[in-house]
């Protein structure tokens, strides 16, 4: 509950990315997802269900969409970093409630999103997210634990705060590689494994620390083209080009 919490309002959005799920849900006694701050005992070992914790998307859009998130994400920063063409084909992998699902639609106006979960509830949630910001470039996509299911291949990969759910990373990001076009990109940003103990994130354990990342991705056919570690304060955003 909130007087576990480790630090403050920010710890609620902080662990909700770290991913405990909340405990109860919308329609249920209380709806408030506050006792995302609770321990998180998916991450003591249970990591072959994460892919099951994602089934209550309007309880995680109170913590993947609270406004106070921007103050450390900085999705627009973000976005200006990538310099996304105007008609660009974008992959968000792992896209969630849609946090930049949506902002990633409004820079690619006359291209597409394909919004990607492994949850079905989060895909119903960015179909209808989409539909009621009037955003007709988003086209929601059912995936696998181990295969993103694009329809079709994209300009951009993007991945943010998912890396470390990925169980089979090495089959995923062959797969992921594949999909993409001549030219194109994979964007994965995550969290620092150095960051402080109280900063947004799972826990330490649990975190992928950039230089293990490039490795993993190098090693199945991916090379590196950019890393950023200045940009956001406790996150990397690594940028990768396909060549197997
Ligand atoms: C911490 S949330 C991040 C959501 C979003 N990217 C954001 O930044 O707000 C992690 C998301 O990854 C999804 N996920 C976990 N494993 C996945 C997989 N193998 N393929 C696609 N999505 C996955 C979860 O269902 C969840 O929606």
């Amino acid at each position: 509950m909130i007087s576990r919490c480790r630090s403050c309002r920010l710890g609620l959005v902080v662990l909700a990315l770290g991913c405990s799920k909340p405990t109860t849900s919308p329609g249920s006694q209380s709806s408030a997802p506050a006792h995302a701050a609770e321990p998180n005992p998916a991450h003591d070992g249970h990591h072959h269900a994460h892919h099951h914790r994602f089934d209550d998307a309007e309880a995680w859009a109170k913590q993947f969409d609270d406004p106070s998130r921007d103050a450390w994400q900085r999705p627009e920063a973000v976005l200006d970093h990538l310099h996304l063409a105007s008609d660009a084909h974008v992959a968000d992998l792992g896209a969630g409630t849609g946090y930049f699902t949506v902002r990633i639609a409004r820079r690619v106006p006359s291209g597409k999103v394909l919004a990607n979960d492994v949850e079905p509830d989060m895909v119903r949630y960015l179909g209808e997210r989409a539909a009621k910001e009037g955003l007709t470039n988003v086209v929601p996509v059912q995936g696998t634990p181990s295969d993103p299911a694009l329809p079709e291949a994209v300009d951009v990969a993007f991945m943010c705060n998912v890396y470390h759910h990925i169980e089979d990373r090495s089959g995923y990001f062959q797969r992921v590689g594949a999909l993409l076009r001549p030219g194109g990109r994979l964007v994965v940003i995550d969290f620092e494994k150095d960051a402080p103990e109280d900063a947004p994130g799972p826990p330490p354990a649990m975190r992928v620390a950039r230089e293990t990342l490039v490795s993993e991705l190098t090693a199945v056919g991916f090379e590196l083209v950019r890393s950023d570690t200045e940009l956001l304060p406790h996150q990397y955003i690594v940028e990768l080009r396909w060549a197997p």
